[in-house]
């Protein structure tokens, strides 16, 4: 055979192919959620254990789709921790939707890579729009969306790319992750930071070296990493069960005093929703503080925000308004597959000055103009990574079209329905106790122990007993140095039925620890 000559069989993409597999990878999905509740919610596999079970090098032949699909159940499922279980209750919830996996369908079948407007118009576009829809539904204020809420869409198309990008003002866009989202919000205050301070005799590393963040000891460590990545001291501030575990504005105001004339505050991270017990920072007060001191406020809505589309929970958002950033991660608890977290900015002027990057082989003359003129968004301007899927823009689009936000609303109030009974169920057994007041789909209780140095020992052991059950699947927190239980609801096929065999569990496995004692 020549050099040039191509060799045979290479056929990779082929519509009949694809289109029979589709329809049995289709199926193989549908039985797997059918069939979910009969696994065990939590993998009962030992570290290691696919090593034997699949070779160490890949096949040099091609492998029949059957056999793929055979090791798929065989080996792979047994390795599955399933998250979309109706009885995972650890963590927070991860959810799946109909709408989201046909989305990601679409999403993997076009493939396409969406740095800038020209790779791929309608990705950008629409994710521009639907991040405003979700924007509005959360009734985040104007200076978070991008255009004009006052005029028509097609008025403003053009005009929205023009005056709300261009100049400056907000906008939203679509991360990977709410540590993403924290990273660019940071990168974004450091360097809007280097640019104040430098003019005034001092170099950039002394600057950077001056700067600090802050943030309480309950926020995500996702801030941790970010200050990590981009050198920033983060100053850490405790909280307490006084405040519920909320950051206080006078011990915040009081460390920013303490740090005196050497120190430059940056940026404040607070927390809508945090993860050990969904305590929500109280944002009015600290965004005052924040633009007392002109820091960067980002506040970290990734599990309560979703919950803000609904009247009942909205006035968690009061105070938004202070904001710099708001991330909202819509593929914990708003059916938008992971990975999808929406990230809102007041001035994206700030994020593109930082995260700009320009190559010859992105330049074309055509569009590089509306580009620079600021007519078009390029998102790789927004987020960490060039290449970008179609991610929320679709998965968002096709969740809120599917199910109407009046579904989505109804959704989120069905879990914390379903958390307070949960609350009310362990408050009516005098052996157990809540904590902290049950927020969102979030449940912090223990079992109540006769000598007070035995409690946390005993509910280690409790959480040990339920999780050993394969049936259901909880975590743990540790507040004020208590060992509490969490009982986080939001499993899109959970119902009454599920939380209730949970509960019943909690109870076995308690009768029996306690009559060992
Ligand atoms: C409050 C909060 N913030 C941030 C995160 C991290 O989110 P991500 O995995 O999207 O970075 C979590 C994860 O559970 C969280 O609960």
């Amino acid at each position: 055979m020549g050099e040039s000559a191509p060799p045979p069989g290479l056929k990779l993409m082929d519509s009949e192919e694809f289109r029979e597999h589709a329809h049995r990878m289709v199926d193989f999905v549908a039985d797997y959620y059918r069939h979910i509740e009969k696994f065990p919610v939590r993998s009962q596999v030992s570290p290691g254990y696919l090593n034997d079970l699949i070779p160490a090098f890949a096949p040099q032949d091609p492998e029949s789709f059957d056999d793929i699909l055979a090791d798929v159940s065989n080996i792979i499922i047994p390795g599955l921790t399933h998250w979309q279980s109706p009885s995972f209750f650890s963590y927070y919830p991860a959810n799946s939707s109909t709408a989201g996996i046909l989305a990601e369908i679409l999403i993997s079948g076009f493939n396409t890579v969406n740095f800038s407007w020209i790779a791929s118009p309608a990705a950008t576009e629409l994710e521009i729009i639907v991040v405003n829809w979700l924007g509005k539904l959360l009734e985040l204020p104007d200076s978070f969306l991008s255009g004009s809420s006052g005029l028509s869409h097609t008025a403003t198309s053009r005009l929205t790319y023009c005056l709300f990008y261009s100049l400056g003002k907000g906008g939203g866009v679509i991360q990977g992750s709410a540590t993403e989202g924290m990273l660019v919000t940071l990168c974004a205050a450091r360097s809007r930071a280097i640019s104040k301070h430098t003019p005034n005799g001092l170099v950039e590393e002394d600057v950077v070296r001056r700067l600090r963040a802050y943030t309480s000891d309950q926020t995500h460590m996702c801030l941790h990493k970010a200050c990590k990545i981009a050198g920033i001291k983060l100053v850490v501030l405790p909280t307490t069960k006084e405040t519920n575990y909320a950051l206080s504005p006078a011990l915040l105001r009081g460390a920013i005093e303490e740090g005196g004339d050497d120190v430059i505050p940056l940026y404040l991270g607070a927390t809508l929703g945090t993860t050990s017990s969904a305590a929500v920072d109280p944002l009015l007060d600290l965004g005052e503080i924040a633009q007392e001191y002109e820091m960067w406020f980002h506040v970290d809505a990734a599990y309560g925000g979703s919950a803000c589309i609904c009247p009942e929970y909205r006035h968690f958002l009061d105070g938004i308004e202070k904001a710099d950033s708001l991330n909202v991660g819509t593929h914990k608890w708003l059916l938008t597959n992971l990975d999808c977290s929406v990230l809102w900015v007041k001035n994206a002027r700030t994020l593109t000055s930082t995260l700009s990057v320009q190559s010859e082989y992105l330049r074309n003359k055509v569009w590089i103009q509306a580009s620079e003129a600021g007519e078009v968004v390029d998102f790789k301007d927004w987020q960490v990574s060039l290449g970008k899927r179609f991610r929320l823009a679709l998965k968002l689009w096709l969740v809120m079209r599917l199910y109407g936000s009046s579904k989505l609303k109804n959704y989120i109030i069905h879990h914390t329905c379903l958390a307070r009974l949960f609350e009310r169920k362990v408050t009516e057994d005098k052996r157990f106790e809540v904590l902290v007041p049950c927020r969102f789909g979030l449940v912090c209780f223990r079992l109540k122990a006769i000598e007070a140095s035995s409690v946390n020992a005993l509910n280690e052991n409790l959480l040990h007993a339920v999780n050993s059950n394969e049936t259901t699947f909880i975590t743990h927190t540790v507040l004020s140095g208590d060992f509490l239980l969490r009982m986080a609801v939001g499993g899109t096929l959970t119902e009454v039925k599920h939380v209730i065999k949970a509960w019943e569990t909690i109870q076995k496995k308690a009768t029996q620890l306690l009559s060992f004692k």
